[in-house]
């Protein structure tokens, strides 16, 4: 499995997870709608990947839309997925370019055809880039991902002989194995703008050892300056693991 990339003076984190938060209210300080915060912020996720790849991360998660956001009035819902049908395709030549491979996290059978093409597109089109990997969570919740995965664990359970041995056999790694995102990294490091000091449903099982970052700054005026902050905390965090930190130094 992947690890941490070790770098000179600094220490990058394979991994970093975004909760963008806050296009509403940076909008409404604006003096104009929450759709206007949500362009302006789908410009800074477009930005993040390019500033995250020159800094030498392996792969982003970004959170655009979590399983509860399908609750939010509907007017703001049908505009995020326009959003994202509009500005999938326009991001695509900067993928290419900079050897993004996008893939998403998350049922996108709910979405409607025109996002959920968009996505499928982008997904094909940057199937063999390598240079950074851009896991878009739409529809996503880590609470649904897990349940996903315990239900293939029992219908696995329930095809074997000896389903008591079988359970035995049934280990965390085996359950990660079932999940959606069976092949990226855990997270290293957990980016929460906006302010809230929460998860939100947000990578529940792959930040068991994510180092937490939370900023005020909302996610429409989130700049590389800020990214870079956060890399540097992660490089003065002790991960630790269960261990001391004697047994790491030894
Ligand atoms: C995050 O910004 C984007 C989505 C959840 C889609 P918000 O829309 O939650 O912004 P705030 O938290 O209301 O400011
Ligand atoms: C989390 O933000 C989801 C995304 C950023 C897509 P929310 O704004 O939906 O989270 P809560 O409601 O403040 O917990
Ligand atoms: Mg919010």
């Amino acid at each position: 499995m992947a690890e941490s990339t070790q770098m000179v003076g600094s220490i990058i984190p394979y991994h970093v997870g975004i909760i963008m938060d806050g296009n509403g209210r940076w909008a409404k300080a604006q003096g104009k709608g929450r759709l206007h915060g949500h362009q302006q912020g789908a410009e800074v996720a477009r930005e993040v990947v390019r500033w995250a790849k020159e800094l030498g991360i392996k792969q982003i998660s970004l959170y655009a839309f979590s399983t509860e956001n399908w609750a939010r009035p509907s007017l703001e819902v049908r505009g995020l997925m326009s959003l994202l049908a509009l500005m999938l395709p326009r991001s695509l030549p900067d993928m290419q370019q900079n050897g993004v491979r996008f893939r998403v996290l998350g049922d996108i059978k709910p979405l409607p055809g025109r996002a959920r093409r968009a996505v499928e597109k982008a997904c094909a089109e940057t199937a063999s880039n390598s240079t950074i990997e851009l896991i878009l969570c739409l529809n996503y919740g880590g609470q649904q991902e897990i349940l996903a995965s315990v239900k293939e664990a029992a219908q696995w359970l329930l095809k074997q002989a000896d389903q008591h041995k079988a359970l035995a056999l049934l280990t965390t790694d085996k359950l990660r194995s079932m999940m959606w995102r069976a092949d990226t990294a855990p997270l290293d490091l957990l980016i929460r703008t906006g302010g809230e000091k929460r998860i939100s449903n947000f990578h529940l099982w792959d930040a068991a050892y994510a180092e937490l970052y939370f900023t005020d700054v909302l996610w429409p005026v989130f700049c590389k300056a800020d990214l870079q902050r956060a890399i540097d905390e992660y490089g003065r965090r002790e991960r630790r693991f269960g261990l001391t930190s004697e047994q790491l130094n030894e």
